[in-house]
């Protein structure tokens, strides 16, 4: 018996769970459930949890250690916590399709994001199921992106943030400790065993062995699949919204739409594995 209900956004992908306290500690029958409801709809979405950072962390950890982001402060308690903060002066630039931080040898699991302030309308998030993308591809693009692999590169600003937060002065040194990994462009989900297509605009940079345009081609080509209407879904935020994506099989986008308000969100992150 499942403990909570489910209330799909589209047909096949994104869910609204609810009936569900994420402030109590949930049963290992009800945490399994939440996992295979995960697997199913990728991202789901819960209304209405007034929770603390400790339940947003014991709920992050039933699926894996947390994972501390590269760029996030260094000497905060709550290290494992990436708060995201807009208004007037500050912008988050997420308003592209990724899924969070390839650039690492081993990708996170998925992330859960809460919504602490969010302005009256606008600053919605965009989610895409890259299983479905790769399904819809025709087999000649099938047959030349199956066993390819990607290049995947931190963001040149990133590494300046990483090496001061670090205290790491020596960029050479920082990029022995952090090579741009190769993914597959396909990748087979852990848990499924289903393909998903896994490059995407932040941080992909090219693919093994292809000449750079056309490579540059191939990606645009790829890259294009996430922005389908067919494959998303759009979650529209109010405090205390929370949605928990598996960042293996979707990407996400985040709309830009409401500078100067203010949005404040805070991520949690699970640590995934080498993708494959
Ligand atoms: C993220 C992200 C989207 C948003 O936390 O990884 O991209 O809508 N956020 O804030
Ligand atoms: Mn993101």
């Amino acid at each position: 018996m499942t403990a909570f209900t489910i209330t799909p956004l589209t047909p096949n992908f994104g869910a609204l769970v609810g009936e569900i306290d994420l402030s109590n500690t949930l049963t290992a029958h009800t945490m399994g459930n939440l996992e295979r409801a995960l697997l199913q709809w990728k991202v789901l979405f819960f209304r209405d949890q007034d929770i603390d950072i400790e339940d947003q962390k014991r709920l992050g950890s039933w699926f894996g250690e947390l994972e501390v982001h590269p760029t996030a402060k260094r000497d905060s308690a709550n290290a494992e916590v990436l708060r995201i903060e807009e208004d007037g002066e500050h912008r988050a630039h997420n308003n592209l399709w990724h899924s969070d931080v390839s650039f690492e040898l081993e990708p996170p699991l998925g992330s859960i994001l809460r919504a602490r302030e969010v302005p009256p309308v606008g600053g919605d998030t965009l989610f895409a199921d890259m299983e479905a993308a790769y399904a819809g591809l025709g087999d000649d693009i099938k047959e030349r992106i199956d066993g390819a692999n990607a290049v995947h590169g931190w963001p040149p600003a990133w590494i300046d943030i990483a090496m001061r937060q670090r205290g790491v002065t020596d960029r050479e040194e920082f990029r022995r400790q952090f090579p741009d990994p190769e993914h597959p462009v396909v990748r087979r989900h852990p848990r499924t065993g289903n393909k998903c297509l896994y490059v995407n605009t932040a941080f992909t940079r090219r693919i093994v062995g292809l000449e750079q345009s056309e490579s540059d081609e191939l990606l645009a080509f790829l890259y294009r699949q996430a922005a389908i209407p067919e494959y998303q879904c759009r979650f529209r935020w109010q405090p205390n919204s929370i949605a928990f994506w598996d960042n293996r099989c979707t990407q996400h986008y985040a709309v830009a739409d409401f500078h100067p308000q203010r949005r404040v969100v805070e991520r949690i992150t699970i640590c995934g594995d080498r993708p494959i």
